[in-house]
């Protein structure tokens, strides 16, 4: 049963979709393609509209503050309580504890201390199930454009509360008995998780920036000399000419059209961002058009709103508005007609390092400071004001959006924007390349994005904790619908180092999206740059046979409203232990991984909640084979060397690798096996392009008997031995 509860005057986000699919007039726009909608019939849905001061709502108590601007819903949590989800965000699986905010932030350094991140994920799971628990077991969802903070027992050890500012909203309660319905339910409501084709589950390497078509090629030429799997190399903000989007550096990389070309020949996709920023500057078409339809962000007056970001100067295309969304999706063709398949968007938070006008104060008053005796308080209010520039909240409430007809000022929709940036480009794609699935990634996003792209955790650091923070996002994004993601592996930021990489591709390996990726200035991180290249090559290999797995758990659970990524809990709900376990995750139906994510750590703790047979790979043709009995353990894990555990009666379909992702052979398998009575795996493949795709006719069951007999029936017949 889902609860739907109407407080005010909601914008509408476009991210529910059954709800206006049976009950709104009002169709989602933009977006007719089948696999938008749930495929099962809709839950029972109860509405109630929020009259005021003497409506009761289920569960939560409300009171309002700032005049009754604000609303503040509560709730008491018992000492065992736990809080699941709320995507992108710092801290554990488990969120109990702090307080997080949606308000999509462009903030580099992502330390515990922060309340938000790039995402607005506004779904949480309330379990309370457990002894010491309150026996309830809830799904939240905030329907919101604005700003909503979730205090998971930060204030009050003993109370939840969820404040929503100003403007209206709209609450969902899900209730459902498992964790996992829970999950899937919210999933059917928000519409099916975007696609990808199957060359983006490849290694990518990235860096800001590769400066010319003879660096590309010599990154490439390094993977394939080294024998490094590689299916792609992106494209940093130093491809565009002075960083305007949809150009391309005649002098970096003269004639593109064929360079794309020769890369794909090679195997390899280049990917090039697009920036939300667009430089103003004469004669550059993008601009120029721009202002002359009215397709910018304005001011509350009707001028275009002039913020600062990479190329200086730049409007923000109004994407919340149909007609300029169109606009500025349209201009992805001029890449697309390049040989492009593939785009990263970034600094769609919006990023904001200045907004014109403060900056002239902030110049000024800086301008005054005492510059013969500063004293403490002189110097605090300096710094403040120097660091204080970028996205301040002032600035993005002088922005406004015409929202097909109706002015609506951007602190009410902030954290759409990145989302509707998404969309621009996807509904572009579902336009011009109607039968083709392309790649397409954001930083900034809230739950809607995840039907038209996937996501990166963005600028992380080349840090320990890091790989820990990566590994621990992941299941709260699949709840969110975000299937394809990772992140910057090895680290965006900060100087990385050898073991670092290593033990980070350890866990990237299992990460649909598996980059590599480094900022400027800092030490260079590609796998060929290091000494044991051996390890690096049998790492990769390992991603390249994991992948007939990985791309059939990834598109049955984008296909069935799933998780790819699960904490341990929601398999074993009655394991005690398995509901504290931060550092391990179920990865589809039959794996479960625990990496090592501490410096010179030789090997783990690691929690079993049932017998498991692990595989510790040092490569595909070195292998050691136990079987562990369900507790604790302490597990050896050399560098070079990575752990999966395979549940009993499960099965996991390896290839022979390759050195690309077309190169990847799925007619000749090797079985990971832990068969106690019999193991049945339904393989799922497809072109790794077609749009529509449906699990019918495209699964192979594998089984495996108790003697080690196979058998193989259904789509495809592929030759299957036991490793
Ligand atoms: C942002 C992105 C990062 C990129 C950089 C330059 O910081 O998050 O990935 O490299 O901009 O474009």
């Amino acid at each position: 049963m889902i609860k739907k509860i109407v407080f005010g005057q909601p914008i509408d986000t476009g991210t529910v979709v059954k709800s206006q699919k049976t009950e709104s007039p009002a169709p989602v726009p933009g977006r007719e393609t089948g696999r938008q909608m749930p495929a099962d019939e809709p839950a029972e849905m109860q509405e109630q509209v929020y009259t005021g001061k003497d409506s009761e709502i289920p569960y939560f108590s409300i009171r309002w503050q700032k005049d009754g601007a604000e609303a503040v819903l509560t709730c008491g949590l018992a000492q065992d309580d736990m809080i699941y989800g709320l995507g992108e965000n710092v801290r554990g699986i488990n969120k109990r504890g702090w307080i997080y905010e949606s308000n999509c932030t462009d903030d580099a350094d992502h330390t515990e201390n922060k309340r938000s991140l790039y995402g607005a994920h506004n779904f949480f799971i309330l379990d309370g199930m457990r002894a010491g628990g309150s026996g309830r077991r809830l799904g939240v969802f905030v329907d919101a454009a604005q700003k909503v903070i979730f205090d998971c027992g930060y204030t009050d050890s003993e109370e939840l509360t969820v404040t929503v500012s100003a403007g209206g909203f709209v609450l969902y309660l899900l209730e459902k008995e498992s964790l996992h319905d829970i999950v899937r339910e919210f999933r059917r409501l928000i519409g099916s998780s975007y696609l990808p084709p199957k060359w983006a589950f490849g290694y990518g390497q990235s860096r800001w920036s590769y400066m010319s078509a003879d660096e590309v090629r010599e990154v490439v030429r390094r993977h394939r000399e080294n024998g490094l799997p590689l299916d792609s190399v992106y494209l940093d903000i130093d491809y565009m000419e002075r960083y305007k989007d949809f150009t391309v550096d005649k002098n970096r990389f003269p004639d593109f059209p064929e360079f794309v070309e020769e890369m794909k020949g090679e195997h390899i996709h280049l990917v090039p961002i697009i920036d939300a920023g667009v430089k103003i500057e004469e004669g550059y078409p993008v601009y120029e058009e721009g202002l002359e339809n009215g397709y910018f962000c304005k001011r509350e007056d009707g001028r275009e709103f002039v913020g600062g970001v990479w190329p200086g100067r730049v409007h923000f295309p109004d994407v919340l508005n149909t007609k300029a969304r169109e606009w500025f999706g349209g201009w992805y063709k001029s890449l697309l007609d390049q040989g492009i398949e593939g785009f990263w968007n970034d600094m769609n938070e919006p990023a904001l390092f200045y907004e014109e006008e403060h900056l002239k104060e902030a110049l000024e008053k800086l301008g005054e400071a005492n510059v013969e005796n500063m004293d403490i308080w002189g110097f605090f209010d300096f710094k403040k004001t120097a660091l204080g520039i970028a996205s301040r909240p002032e600035d993005y409430a002088k922005i406004y959006h015409n929202m097909d007809g109706r002015n609506v000022c951007h602190e009410q929709v902030h954290n759409l924007y990145g989302y509707y940036m998404t969309r621009a480009a996807s509904e572009a794609f579902d336009r011009l390349e109607p039968d083709k699935r392309l790649l397409l990634f954001s930083r900034s996003s809230c739950e809607g994005a995840h039907r038209y792209g996937g996501i990166w955790m963005g600028d992380n650091q080349s840090w320990w904790s890091h790989i820990l923070l990566n590994l621990q996002m992941l299941p709260s994004l699949n709840m969110c619908g975000f299937l394809y993601c990772g992140a910057d592996l090895g680290g965006f930021g900060s100087d990385t180092s050898e073991d670092l990489l290593l033990r980070w591709l350890e866990l990237g390996i299992f990460t649909p999206l598996m980059r590599n990726h480094s900022a400027l200035d800092t030490r260079r991180q590609e796998a060929y740059r290091f000494g044991h290249q051996d390890d690096f090559r049998n790492i990769l290999k390992l991603r390249y046979a994991l992948l007939p797995y990985l791309y059939s758990e990834f598109m049955k659970a984008a296909l069935n409203d799933d998780m790819l990524f699960q904490p341990l809990s929601f398999v074993y709900p009655e394991d005690v232990f398995a509901s504290q376990v931060e550092d391990q995750l179920m990865v589809g139906e039959s794996i479960m991984i625990a990496p090592v994510y501490c410096q010179n750590a030789g090997g783990r703790y690691v929690y079993l909640p049932e017998e498991m047979k692990l595989y510790r790979f040092r490569g595909l043709d070195s292998v050691d084979i136990e079987i562990l009995p369900a507790g604790h353990h302490y597990v050896d894990a050399a560098l070079n060397e990575v752990l999966v555990f395979v549940r009993p009666d499960h099965l996991v379909p390896l290839s022979y690798g390759g050195e690309y992702v077309a190169a990847v052979d799925n007619s000749r398998l090797q079985l990971l096996h832990f068969v106690k009575t019999k193991a049945v795996y339904e393989l799922y493949d497809d072109d790794g392009y077609a749009k529509n795709v449906k699990l019918e006719g495209n699964i192979t069951k594998i089984s495996v008997d108790s003697s080690g007999e196979i058998t193989v029936e259904g789509a495809a017949k592929p030759e299957c031995r036991l490793m």
